[in-house]
């Protein structure tokens, strides 16, 4: 199972974006898929609302819609199978709801809007998820999505400077298009959308599922290797 978070400290960035077309992504190709939505105004859910029937199940899960009827550790609980598990979680947290969120995922993901104000707010976020929640000492992989780019800006280059220093990875960027509004209107992501329309933006989305899936080769390799030295190095 790989639990991948979705958060900056911004609103309006893309958050329930990429946590819907990830989530409709890994549903689409078979895998079990849950939507974790942290945020009170409850847009993960709502979406999921619209989905139509006949589309792949994705099970949603909302910490603040909870019903009073059952207990919340039932809830809150995975399916069995559960392969995927996408957590959307709403701006501005505080230090300590980061720490808790960020405490037991695979992969956090950060995405940013190409805007000066923007840029900043996440470069200093950036530094709070390394410091405060510790990411790097708890082996979690984290990347950054630039998402609405326009490239060629210089404001753009000063990001990619800054995560160049700090080793983070640019792994994909979006376009601004009315795809992303289009497909949410529906219950669905850019991967379910029919015709060439998104194909464009489907071909963006490619690196990020590559570097995802690293996750689970990686996983392997440590898997591999424990048990190779538990053999005492006996060739397996
Ligand atoms: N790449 C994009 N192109 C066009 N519109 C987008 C794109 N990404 C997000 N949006 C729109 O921008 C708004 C904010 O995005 P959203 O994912 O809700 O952000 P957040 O969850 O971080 O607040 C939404 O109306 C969404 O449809
Ligand atoms: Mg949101």
């Amino acid at each position: 199972m790989q639990r991948i978070l979705v958060v900056n400290s911004k609103g309006g960035c893309g958050k329930t974006t990429l946590t819907t077309n990830l989530a409709s992504y890994y549903a689409a190709h078979g895998y079990t898929t849950v939507l974790m939505d942290h945020d009170p105004q409850g847009s993960g859910m709502r979406w999921l609302s619209q989905r139509p029937v006949e589309r792949p199940r994705i099970y949603g899960i909302a910490p603040h819609q909870m019903r009073s009827d059952m207990t919340r550790s039932f809830q809150m609980k995975l399916p069995p199978d559960t392969e995927r598990v996408i957590i959307d979680v709403p701006a501005g947290l505080s230090d300590l709801k980061l720490a808790e969120h960020t405490r037991q995922v695979d992969a956090i993901l950060v995405p940013v809007l190409p805007s000066p104000i923007d840029i900043h707010a996440t470069a200093h976020f950036i530094q709070v998820l390394l410091l405060a929640a510790k990411v790097r000492s708890k082996n979690i992989r984290l990347a950054v999505v630039a998402n609405r780019v326009r490239e060629h800006t210089e404001v753009f280059h000063k990001l990619e400077r800054f995560l160049a220093t700090l080793k983070l990875p640019f792994v994909a960027k979006f376009r601004d298009t009315q795809n992303y509004i289009r497909a949410a209107q529906d219950g669905i992501g850019i991967f379910e959308m029919t015709g060439m329309t998104a194909q464009r933006d489907r071909a963006q989305w490619l690196s990020l599922i590559a570097w995802l899936d690293q996750n689970e080769t990686m996983g392997q390799e440590v898997a591999f290797l424990s048990s190779y030295r538990a053999n005492a190095g006996n060739p397996l």
